[in-house]
């Protein structure tokens, strides 16, 4: 049997200004680059705020490139969920959305993957990033395929997941900063006076909350409303048959 497929409902137009977290996106990703950026420019690998693993020459450019491509995916990826560029000007956000994939998203997190293999911050932050640069590439390659099936509705849903993965560099760096004030008078006591025990510990809880609570955050966005929408209305199957007893 064929079945029709409805066209998916495309969202009511708002102007630009009537969606109040695009200027805060604007300005977070502003403020991380100006912030993060300046020690690369120079590809002076003095300036890394990363340590390289003894004996990885590799390692340094990989790190500059993951940071070049990450910064293309950050700025192309507040364009792309932008909805009134979207829907004024579609070329465009196709175009961009080309850029974010291809010279974003995808060499960012092999690269990433890479740099996260020579574990600067110790075991427990890489693991989470090598599983974050996974992720980050899997949700992105999935959500281009969906474009080019013409599957809208889930290319909308795997990207708000890369996009989720993409900012949550920022919310790592905010999380950095939280748990660096909780831990560091625990030194003594938690961490027996190891300094590297407890930047490890430090770098391992920001890096995996950095990036699970925002993806978490996207999930519970998706999902609002789903339940409600889906539930049907009780019909005479759902009715209990009248007990016999
Ligand atoms: C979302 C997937 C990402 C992964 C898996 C990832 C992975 C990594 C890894 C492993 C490092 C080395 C430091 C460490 O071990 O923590 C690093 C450093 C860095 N990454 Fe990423 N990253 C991602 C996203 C981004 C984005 C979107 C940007 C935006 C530009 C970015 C910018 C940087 C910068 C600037 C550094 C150097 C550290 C610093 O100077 O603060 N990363 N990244």
């Amino acid at each position: 049997m064929t079945t029709i497929k409805k066209p998916e409902a495309r969202p009511a137009k708002k102007a630009w200004w009537r969606r109040p977290w695009v200027f805060p996106l604007g300005l977070l990703v502003t403020v991380f680059l100006v912030y993060s950026l300046p020690p690369y420019l120079g590809l002076d690998a003095a300036q890394s705020r990363v340590p390289a693993p003894a004996g990885a020459s590799w390692y340094y450019p990989v790190l500059v490139a993951h940071i070049g491509f990450a910064s293309i995916a950050m700025v192309t990826c507040a364009l792309q969920i932008w909805p009134w560029l979207r829907q004024r000007y579609p070329a465009v956000h196709r175009r961009t959305g080309r850029v974010y994939v291809f010279a974003g998203a995808i060499p960012a997190s092999i690269a990433g993957f890479f740099v996260a293999l020579g574990a600067a911050f110790g075991p427990i932050g890489a693991v989470s990033t090598v599983l974050l640069s996974l992720l980050w590439f899997g949700f992105t390659v999935q959500g281009y395929r969906m474009a080019r099936a013409r599957r809208f509705g889930d290319h909308r849903r795997w990207m708000i997941r890369s996009f989720a993965l993409c900012m949550s560099i920022i919310s790592n760096r905010i999380w950095g900063i939280v748990w660096f004030l909780v831990f560091t008078p625990q030194l003594e006591t938690t961490f027996g006076g190891s300094e590297p025990a407890m930047v490890q510990a430090i770098a391992g809880i920001t890096t995996w909350t950095g990036w699970v609570l925002p993806l978490l955050l996207a999930e519970w966005w998706l999902e609002r409303g789903r339940g409600r929408r889906r539930a049907p209305a009780p019909g005479p199957a759902d009715r209990a048959p009248a007990s016999t007893t």
